[in-house]
């Protein structure tokens, strides 16, 4: 805790791993510090809600990132049926606009399952974006697509660690805020993220939850880098 009483946030280990057995195989490793964790599209393919079941039974929470955009009627089916599954947040796109995300909190059947609006990719830079959404800034995007999902009654947001500070105002108060692109100072990788900061810069700027996957996983020793990580959180 914080000399304002903000807890450090806390970890999420993206599992970004070629198969379920790998994945169970690095955890049963390496994650006796890790209580989250994030399934992807590919784990969930091939696991389902059984694999989800699995890692429950290990005692972890479950971070669904699927990051659902769809009409509103097919995303409500989908959040109806993944919440009542115990899981602890899953993901929608802000780009689905309101109407889809009232209608997500409106299904969903357990209340303590998290509903995160995505806000803008952590891999888009400027370039990227404007091909895909000319004339809008990404700040711009950012601030109106967060406003939407707390109007809408989601529970945070997922943005990167340098856009937090415009959300510790107004109207923004209150939301949850899951931040990927966390790149230690020294890694070394150049990757497809670009938005990117340290786990240290994250947790200044009032990140409730980080999400790191490949610095971890890919590391030569995943134990010293979550070790690493993990310090950086609490200073
Ligand atoms: O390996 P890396 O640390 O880049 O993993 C980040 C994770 O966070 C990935 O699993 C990615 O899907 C997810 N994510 C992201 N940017 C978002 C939302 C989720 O990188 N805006």
């Amino acid at each position: 805790m914080d000399k304002t009483g903000k807890k450090e946030p806390r970890m999420i280990l993206a599992l970004d791993l070629e198969t379920t057995d790998e994945a169970l195989d690095f955890l049963r490793r390496w994650g006796k510090r890790i209580k989250y964790v994030k399934i992807g599209p590919g784990l969930f393919a091939q696991g389902g809600t059984d694999f989800i079941t699995r890692l429950r039974e290990d005692g972890r929470k479950i971070f669904l990132d699927l990051k659902l955009h769809d009409i509103p009627n097919t995303v409500a089916e989908a959040v109806k049926f993944l919440s009542s599954k115990g899981i602890w947040a899953i993901t929608l796109h802000t780009s689905g606009g309101r109407p889809m995300m009232e209608s997500a909190v409106r299904a969903r059947k357990d209340k303590s399952t998290l509903l995160f609006g995505v806000t803008v990719l952590t891999s888009l830079d400027s370039t990227s974006w404007d091909e895909v959404h000319p004339g809008c800034s990404i700040n711009d995007a950012l601030a109106k697509r967060a406003k939407i999902a707390v109007e809408s009654g989601m529970d945070g947001i997922v943005c990167s660690p340098r856009e937090l500070a415009m959300f510790n105002r107004d109207p923004y108060f209150g939301l949850l805020k899951i931040v990927p692109g966390i790149r230690p100072a020294d890694y070394e990788m150049f990757d497809d993220q670009r938005r990117t900061s340290t786990p240290s810069f994250a947790a200044e700027g009032g990140a409730d939850f980080v999400v790191v996957g490949r610095p971890v996983t890919r590391a030569e020793d995943p134990g010293r880098i979550i070790d690493t990580i993990l310090r950086d959180l609490r200073r």
